[in-house]
């Protein structure tokens, strides 16, 4: 058993879709959540750039003795956890876009991927689409918008229900039946990309629950999950400081 915290990080507000699941599968692990906030959206970035954005701050959470980070970002997942794993002892838990569900499951043989530019146009997403989803056409499409909407508490806004309608039409034109949320931000709009696709055999397909079942799994093999008397601590940071920090804590007390 292990009490030391498990790190949660993102480019800001969108890890929270993934925090609020690890919180409901294990309710006793405290938790350290990083939204770098100063620097977000990622995904307009260069790879470089946002490297180093990504290194300071999972410093900072191993300085906090975390046992174990997931990087509750599929830009920042695609761009650095391969140089996090080569660099530091303890492990990661990334995400990638759940390609392989959505071609596993699609029956009009044609799965959409909304996701950032960067995300999109990694080699990595390449490789994931050629080895999970042969036979079957993958369409994609940014999330223009998507990121700046949920960092600014504006998902309901006629002006983002624009956004996703623009996002979403050319995945719905061409047949596609499972759409994968492939950017931590985007489940906070699934109301509003459910609303704009009207179709309820059109699914959405959001890996944060599967991500919180690998974190289980893994402390479990190593004897390192939290006690079940033990009482989680939640703690918030940020690059862009106190304010931001408070906002990430308001809104996953929300969730
Ligand atoms: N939430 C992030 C992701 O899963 C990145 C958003 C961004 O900073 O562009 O890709």
């Amino acid at each position: 058993m292990n009490n030391a915290p498990i790190g949660v990080f993102d480019s800001g507000m969108g890890g929270l879709s993934v925090w609020r699941e690890i919180r409901k599968r294990l309710p006793h692990e405290s938790l350290i959540y990083f939204g770098d906030g100063l620097h977000c959206p990622y995904g307009e970035k260069p790879a470089a750039e946002v490297v180093g954005y990504i290194d300071e701050a999972i410093r900072t959470l191993i300085a906090h003795d975390c046992k174990l980070i997931v990087l509750a970002c599929n830009t920042a997942t695609m761009t650095a956890v391969k140089y996090l794993r080569a660099t530091y002892p303890l492990p990661f838990v990334g995400m990638e876009p759940a390609v392989k569900p959505a071609a596993a499951t699609t029956e009009t043989g044609t799965i959409g991927v909304l996701a950032t530019r960067a995300s999109l146009g990694s080699d990595w997403f390449g490789e994931l689409s050629g080895r999970y989803a042969a036979g079957v056409r993958v369409v994609t499409a940014v999330g223009e918008g998507f990121v700046e909407a949920v960092e600014a508490d504006e998902e309901h806004t006629p002006a983002t229900r624009r956004l996703v309608e623009r996002a979403v039409a050319p995945l719905l034109a061409a047949g596609a039946d499972r759409i994968v949320l492939g950017c931590t931000h985007y489940p906070f709009l699934a109301d509003v990309i459910e609303e704009v696709i009207a179709n309820p055999s059109v699914q959405l397909i959001d890996p944060a629950p599967a991500i919180a079942r690998r974190v289980e799994w893994l402390l479990s093999q190593d004897g390192r999950l939290a006690e079940p008397t033990h009482v989680p601590e939640l703690l918030f940071l940020s690059a862009a400081g106190a304010e931001y920090a408070e906002k990430l804590r308001r809104r996953a007390t929300a969730l």
